[in-house]
């Protein structure tokens, strides 16, 4: 009888578990918007055309954490976490010139997504993650 308490206290205990976690990833969710369409009209000129973002399929689909992403710097650590205030690229990426290491918008977008995917496909990890075909990110204009 004991042992069967003790059982059943555990499956109970490990749903709560998984149940916590589950609400955490919820909530994480909740908080990202599932896609976002970057184009900042701050360049000038504004050569290229919109960026179609998969946001939520990065985090859920191919294991991209938010720091990967978003950051904020103290010294060389990123000290962002999830749940802090997201900023605009742009409040701190001039569209115009690198200021020290803070590199200008588009590179710092063309060096956070290129460089991921030019990595995965190298390591023989993925070779639809775009990063050589301008239009497999910007959306042609006519
Ligand atoms: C992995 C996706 C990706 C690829 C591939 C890519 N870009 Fe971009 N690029 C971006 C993102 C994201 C931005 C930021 C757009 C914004 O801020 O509105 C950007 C911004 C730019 C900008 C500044 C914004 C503008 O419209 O003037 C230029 C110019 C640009 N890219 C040119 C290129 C060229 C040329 C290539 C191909 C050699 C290329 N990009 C390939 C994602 C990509
Ligand atoms: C692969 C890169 C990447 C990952 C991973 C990522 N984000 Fe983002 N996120 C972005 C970009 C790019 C933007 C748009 C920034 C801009 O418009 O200047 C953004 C915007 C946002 C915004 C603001 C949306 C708005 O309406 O202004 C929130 C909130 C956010 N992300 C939360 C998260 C959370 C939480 C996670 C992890 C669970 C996450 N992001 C993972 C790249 C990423
Ligand atoms: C840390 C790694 C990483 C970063 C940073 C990253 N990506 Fe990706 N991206 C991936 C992976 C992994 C895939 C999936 C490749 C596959 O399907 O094999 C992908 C796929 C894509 C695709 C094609 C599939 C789809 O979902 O549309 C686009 C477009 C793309 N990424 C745009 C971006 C843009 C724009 C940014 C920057 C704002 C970005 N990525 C940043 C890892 C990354």
């Amino acid at each position: 009888m004991r042992e069967e308490r003790w059982a059943i206290s555990v499956a109970v205990l490990a749903c709560l578990v998984v149940l916590l976690a589950w609400n955490v990833t919820i909530a994480e969710e909740e908080s990202m918007p599932e896609e976002i369409v970057i184009d900042h009209s701050v360049y000038q000129p504004d050569r290229k055309g919109p960026v179609y973002f998969s946001h939520l399929a990065h985090y859920d689909d191919y294991d991209v954490v938010c720091e990967d992403c978003h950051h904020e710097y103290k010294g060389a650590e990123n000290v962002w976490t999830e749940g802090d205030p997201v900023k605009k690229c742009e409040t701190y990426h001039d569209p115009s010139e690198s200021k020290g290491d803070i590199k200008k918008l588009r590179i710092a977008f063309h060096n956070n997504c290129k460089s991921c995917h030019e990595n995965l496909f190298k390591a023989n990890i993925s070779e639809d993650a775009p990063y050589r075909n301008c239009y497999n990110c910007h959306e042609r204009e006519s």
